[in-house]
């Protein structure tokens, strides 16, 4: 071989190399979402898709007959087996009926009861204890899920048993939330272990008569015990840390957002604003699921389209897409605008954060905004936040951020080198981060398909044992990730 071949081999060698991180990561996620509906099967009726067009998507959502949660579903044995244990008494997946009523009443009754100063006044003081270590010295780099998340951990104890999370329950909580959320988006494997030990320690709470409000009636202590570890130790803590770190990487990564933020007084609306723009553009739901409980005729209210009326008939599963929904309706729909907040709301803006009013909306949409809020203004108050990490609506990547100490008078000079190596290592990381996303998440798919937590559930019910043990019983204990060797049940 020549030394022209051998250097053109090289070269061209390196280029591939150097390219990875660009075309490698979107092309294993375009090859885990064809392994996931080959493993899952392919189900499902996609809102906005081409059956159904985005003008009607509020309609069909609200529709009476799109409120079956779970039972009929394949996709609900995978979303069982992230949420578990206990995702049979889970308020997002349960089926309408006296359970779901129960269970949703003492949402609400806990959420309210806790006045709107207190809320501020337990946010302000678990964003100090988290934050205040990391003044006074220089620079910090920080992941901005892994800084809200033990925030969020204490305050949700604090909500609930009303009085200050211990350190080892505030990391009990932690490790919990932290498990769920990395195995939904496949960046690792469920450890039954690390949940169990958090149902434990609430299972002692109930038994011991610590919980100041009733807990849904007709459930057992381990149910209650289920129930509140997935309503606030998981969807809370996890929902909450996702939307303080999507708001200040939003921050972090667009300068002119950070100096407007900077000049304007704390009580402008324009942290408000980045707020509601940052839940529009990346939303925290990619797709929320319904079953129909019956046919459904939809008119699609579009004037052009091909098909002017959908049948849907019962048992579809409805896929409502609320980031592709989010893009649509205005033509500036992917442009981050914070400002689109403070003129007068234009009518075809797609927007719904907290799902539909009519169907099963989010019960802490009244309260989740403004103590987002606190906790954000918490952080901007001691540090300017500055990233060059990717930003996207999943953030595997856990967003990756420096804080610059706000009294730091060179502020953001010497940041550049920081930054660029930043970037680079957060490419890298996509790399290996998506095929490791592909080999958990093609392993927990099969894994829940093979244990089938929601079909077993029914089944159950079906064949008349009304009140049927925990969803997680009676799987296989010992499967174990062929990858890692990771897992346990
Ligand atoms: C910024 C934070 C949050 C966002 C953007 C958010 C968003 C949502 C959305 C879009 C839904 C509806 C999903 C569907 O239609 O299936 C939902 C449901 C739910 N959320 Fe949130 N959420 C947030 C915080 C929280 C918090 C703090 C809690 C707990 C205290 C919570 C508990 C729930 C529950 C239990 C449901 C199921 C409601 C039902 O089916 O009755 N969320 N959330």
């Amino acid at each position: 071989m020549s030394a022209a071949t051998r250097a053109a081999r090289a070269a061209a060698a390196v280029a591939v190399l150097g390219s990875l991180p660009y075309w490698l990561p979107p092309a294993v996620v375009r090859l885990r979402v064809r392994i996931f509906a080959r493993v899952n099967g392919e189900e499902g009726v996609p809102v906005p898709g081409p059956e159904v067009g985005t003008a009607a998507f509020e309609r069909l959502y609200a529709h009476p007959a799109a409120n079956g949660r779970s039972r009929g579903a394949a996709l609900s044995d995978l979303f069982w087996y992230w949420l578990a244990p206990g995702p049979e008494v889970h308020q997002e997946h349960l089926e309408p009926g006296p359970r779901y009523e129960a269970v949703a009443r003492t949402t609400r009754r806990a959420l309210t009861a806790v006045r709107r100063q207190e809320w501020d006044r337990i946010v302000r003081r678990r964003a100090y204890d988290v934050l205040e270590p990391l003044t006074g010295g220089g620079t910090r780099v920080v992941r901005l899920r892994d800084l809200a998340m033990p925030l969020w951990a204490a305050a949700y104890h604090e909500v609930v048993f009303r009085e200050p999370c211990p350190d080892e329950v505030r990391d009990l909580i932690v490790g919990n939330a932290d498990d769920v959320v990395s195995a939904l988006k496949c960046t690792g494997v469920r450890h039954m272990d690390r949940r169990d030990r958090l149902t434990r320690y609430l299972l002692g709470r109930i038994r011991a008569g610590d919980v100041p409000f009733e807990l849904p009636e007709g459930l057992s202590d381990h149910e209650r015990a289920c129930y509140l570890q997935g309503t606030f130790f998981n969807t809370a803590v996890v929902q909450m840390s996702e939307a303080t770190a999507h708001v200040l990487l939003a921050i972090a990564t667009r300068p002119e957002v950070r100096e407007r933020l900077r000049r304007e007084p704390a009580d402008s609306a324009y942290l408000d604003h980045v707020i509601e723009e940052t839940l529009r553009y990346y939303p925290l739901f990619g797709v929320a699921h319904r079953i129909t409980t019956d046919a459904i005729t939809i008119d699609s209210g579009d004037p052009h389209a091909t098909t002017p009326v959908t049948k849907l008939p019962a048992g579809s599963v409805l896929l409502f897409d609320y980031a592709r929904y989010h893009r649509t309706g205005v033509p500036d729909a992917d442009r981050f605008d914070p400002d689109r907040w403070a003129r007068p709301r234009q009518p075809d803006l797609h927007h719904v954060p907290f799902g539909v009013a009519a169907n099963r909306p989010c019960p802490a949409r009244g309260i989740a905004p403004m103590t987002l809020r606190t906790a954000v203004e918490e952080v901007l108050k001691r540090f300017e936040p500055v990233s060059s990490a990717r930003h996207d609506r999943s953030m595997p990547n856990r967003g990756p951020c420096l804080l610059v100490p706000r009294e730091n008078s060179t502020r953001l000079q010497g940041t550049a080198v920081r930054l660029v190596a930043m970037r680079v290592r957060d490419r890298w990381e996509d790399v290996t981060r998506s095929l490791a996303q592909l080999a958990y998440g093609s392993w927990m798919v099969a894994d829940a398909r093979g244990q089938r937590l929601c079909g077993t559930y029914f089944d159950a019910v079906a064949s008349g044992v009304t009140t049927p043990g925990p969803a997680t019983a009676g799987h296989d204990a010992a499967a174990r990730c062929p990858v890692t060797g990771e897992g346990g049940r």
